[in-house]
């Protein structure tokens, strides 16, 4: 396990961001393309792999298990699959770090296989709730011992059998493992969502010849399959979270507009332009390609006035992990009051109160609720120390509101952006007018 420093991040009074850039690939995909492509029969090769420290586990997770990665430049990634074979039984516990996305689709996809593996991950993950792995996985026959629904978990994998699953809270993850334990199941298995979630298992899966059926929330999927690696190569797209962070503080910031390239745009990610649009901001999207079933392209943001607006549970599974920068752009100008995002309380950090607390240590009014939380951004914020909590995402929203306060700020625990956006500190300095 990796002990990171503690590091502070000292930031002061912009007045505007502009530019044109690119973010790094896509977190969600990434996991997926490198946790088929080992599980694959042949090579994959994937570009603008996510640079963050997640997928850095996820890579390290597959290699103990047998796939061979060969680095061929920067972020390319060569990754050559045990197939049929199946993964070889690791020496060492897989350590998931910070991942929650690596340690529930992991689960899942090792569940059939016959090994004994376990799952780990830092001092955060190993708080954060895995019952909801573990109750659809024993229900196939999988074997998984927890500490009390937490990790580390020990999987027995073996034969599964297929079910039928109600997820009961809306979770990407949760389905997605549920779908990589179907493939390796006898007979069909169909995962039930109670709100769409991220659909990038789904969308991946026949670039890896895998068959799915999607019918809304309803998902099917035939056991006995195994995943062949794509005649292409994948293209990860640019992060949408990691494009939120400027989308929101170019709509926050008068006189700023910034152009986002070769940025991710499935539906399904896109709730926080929505959500920036009713906040005042003017967006224009722009779909250039796609690759394995994602659309790509372009995004583009500029400042407008915002007065107040309101999300709500139907809205919350597309712009989940884009709560935090849409609460530091109300901070800078209008109100918003979210509700029907208890989930944010189980994130990387208790998203609720450690984002209402930073904010508030920043001299924003912001309140927690047991579901959300209200921001009343009217009176510009005077700045000040915000702790992150050791969340990545509340590095950036925190930042985002030093950039729009009156005054100095510090944001500590920043070290932990380098989860998902190593290059976030350079990026912004490029953007800075
Ligand atoms: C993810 C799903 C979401 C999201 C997380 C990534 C994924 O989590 O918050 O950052 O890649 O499937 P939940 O499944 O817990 O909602």
């Amino acid at each position: 396990m990796t002990v990171a420093l503690r590091r502070s991040l000292s930031l002061s009074p912009a007045r505007a961001v502009r530019g044109t850039l690119a973010v790094p690939g896509d977190k969600s995909i990434s996991h997926r393309y490198v946790m088929l492509g080992a599980s694959a029969s042949g090579t994959t090769i994937i570009t603008n792999l996510a640079s963050g420290a997640d997928v850095a586990a996820t890579v390290a997770c597959m290699t103990a298990l047998g796939a061979g990665v060969e680095r061929s430049a920067d972020h390319a990634l060569s990754i050559t699959g045990r197939g049929a074979g199946g993964f070889i039984q690791p020496d060492t516990t897989l350590d998931a770090e910070n991942s929650g996305t690596t340690l529930r689709l992991l689960s899942g996809l090792v569940a059939s296989r016959p090994v004994r593996v376990t799952l780990t991950g830092d001092e955060s993950l190993r708080r954060r709730p895995m019952q909801r792995v573990i109750d659809p996985l024993t229900a196939m026959g999988a074997r998984i011992t927890s500490a009390a629904g937490r990790a580390p978990l020990v999987i027995e994998g073996g034969a599964l059998r297929a079910i039928d699953w109600r997820v009961p809270v809306a979770s990407a993850q949760v389905k997605s493992a549920i779908l990589f334990a179907g493939l390796g199941a006898r007979g069909t298995t169909v995962v039930r969502e109670p709100l769409r979630t991220r659909d990038h298992t789904e969308r991946a899966f026949p670039a890896f010849a895998l068959r799915i059926l999607t019918e809304g929330t309803v998902l099917s999927v035939d056991g006995g399959q195994t995943p062949a690696a794509p005649a292409e190569m994948l293209t990860v797209p640019g992060d949408p979270s990691s494009a939120a962070v400027w989308a929101a503080l170019a709509a926050a910031l008068p006189g700023s507009r910034v152009q986002i390239e070769g940025v991710c745009l499935n539906p399904l990610r896109l709730g926080f332009l929505a959500a920036l649009e009713r906040m005042g901001a003017r967006i224009r999207t722009e779909i250039v390609t796609e690759s394995a079933g994602e659309p790509i392209g372009r995004l583009e943001v500029s400042h407008g006035d915002h007065v107040a607006a309101a999300i709500a549970a139907e809205e919350v599974p597309s712009l989940i992990d884009e709560l935090p920068v849409l609460a530091a752009r109300a901070a800078l100008g209008g109100t918003l009051e979210v509700s029907g995002a208890s989930e944010l309380r189980v994130k990387e950090s208790d998203r609720i109160t450690a984002l209402v607390s930073g904010l508030r240590a920043m001299g924003v009014a912001a309140d927690e609720r047991p579901d959300g939380f209200v921001i009343d951004g009217r009176r510009r914020p005077s700045g000040g120390a915000a702790d992150a909590a050791g969340d990545h995402r509340l590095v950036m929203a925190f930042a985002l509101v030093a950039l729009g306060a009156t005054g100095p700020s510090v944001v500590t625990g920043a070290e932990s952006v380098a989860v998902s956006y190593p290059s976030f500190e350079q990026d912004l300095a490029r953007l800075i007018r």
